[in-house]
């Protein structure tokens, strides 16, 4: 059973395996992408009945751009099916959508329905949903190190008082917990430029199952393997973990 009050507040998800999905049933692509959109409403939805407060997906990233132009426009087009079919729904559910990334990359027909979602669904807190587009984790840094140096350039933040806070206070995840758990689905062992800065101390899940399998059931599984675990930051084990007896103890 999930225990509700060891809940993850943020989980962040790599939803991969679409495109092996599809190779499977000797499909195009873009039907495993199709289907992929699928879950993405199955775990928001499950997002909003647990009770987790940040869901941050990564939908394109920036390095996508280099994959053939057909494919980009397949995804951007189901992007826009998804912006059309689902922000009434994620408005009436009381969900806030945010898009992590560099907005500006995207088509000008989804960056201003995508504005008109954000402002839309602006004061909703049930459920935050960062959806990454065109995101980087590199990428982001170098628009936070240059939002800082042009404070610096302004004379309004001396070098000396910049410290981590000041550094997340610019990140496109301002203002948001890190991560609990990040989940990868689809078994590659990397972060592909994900988050880089805000995951340091999250609990990954990684899992065989390609992203168009990736249901609730398996999403509750990843939650209860979460709150198996012992986040210890760097502390000793905590003394709630049963540690080796002391040698007298027969
Ligand atoms: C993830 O699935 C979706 C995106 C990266 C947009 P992939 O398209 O990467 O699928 P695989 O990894 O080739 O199976
Ligand atoms: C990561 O998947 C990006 C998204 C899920 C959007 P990729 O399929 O692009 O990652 P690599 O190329 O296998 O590292
Ligand atoms: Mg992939």
């Amino acid at each position: 059973m999930i225990e509700q009050e060891h809940l993850p507040r943020h989980i962040a998800i790599i939803m991969d395996g679409n495109g092996r999905w599809a190779a499977k049933r000797a499909l195009p692509r873009v039907f495993g992408h199709r289907t992929g959109v699928q879950r993405v409403r199955d775990i928001v939805e499950a997002c909003c009945d647990l009770g987790v407060e940040f869901l941050t997906l990564y939908a394109f990233s920036a390095e996508n751009w280099q994959r053939p132009a057909m494919e980009i426009a397949d995804l951007m087009g189901l992007l826009e099916e998804f912006i059309r079919r689902e922000v009434d729904e994620l408005h009436a559910n009381r969900v806030r959508l945010n898009v992590i990334g560099r907005l500006s990359d995207l088509p000008s027909r989804i960056q201003e329905q995508l504005r008109d979602a954000i402002t839309l669904t602006r004061h909703h807190t049930r459920l935050c949903l960062n959806l990454a587009l065109s995101y980087g984790g590199r990428q982001e840094l170098v628009d936070a190190v240059r939002s800082i140096a042009r404070l610096v350039s302004q004379g309004s933040q001396s070098p000396e008082l910049i410290d981590e806070n000041t550094i997340a206070r610019h990140l496109y995840t301002a203002g948001q917990p890190d991560p609990d758990l990040l989940i990868r689905t689809s078994g590659e062992l990397r972060l592909s430029n994900f988050l880089l800065w805000q995951i340091s101390y999250s609990e990954l899940y990684v899992t065989p199952t390609l992203w168009p399998d990736f249901g609730r059931a398996e999403f509750e599984q990843a939650i209860l393997e979460y709150q198996r675990r012992d986040r210890r930051f760097g502390r000793s084990q905590s003394p709630a973990v049963p540690s080796a007896p002391p040698p007298d103890a027969s």
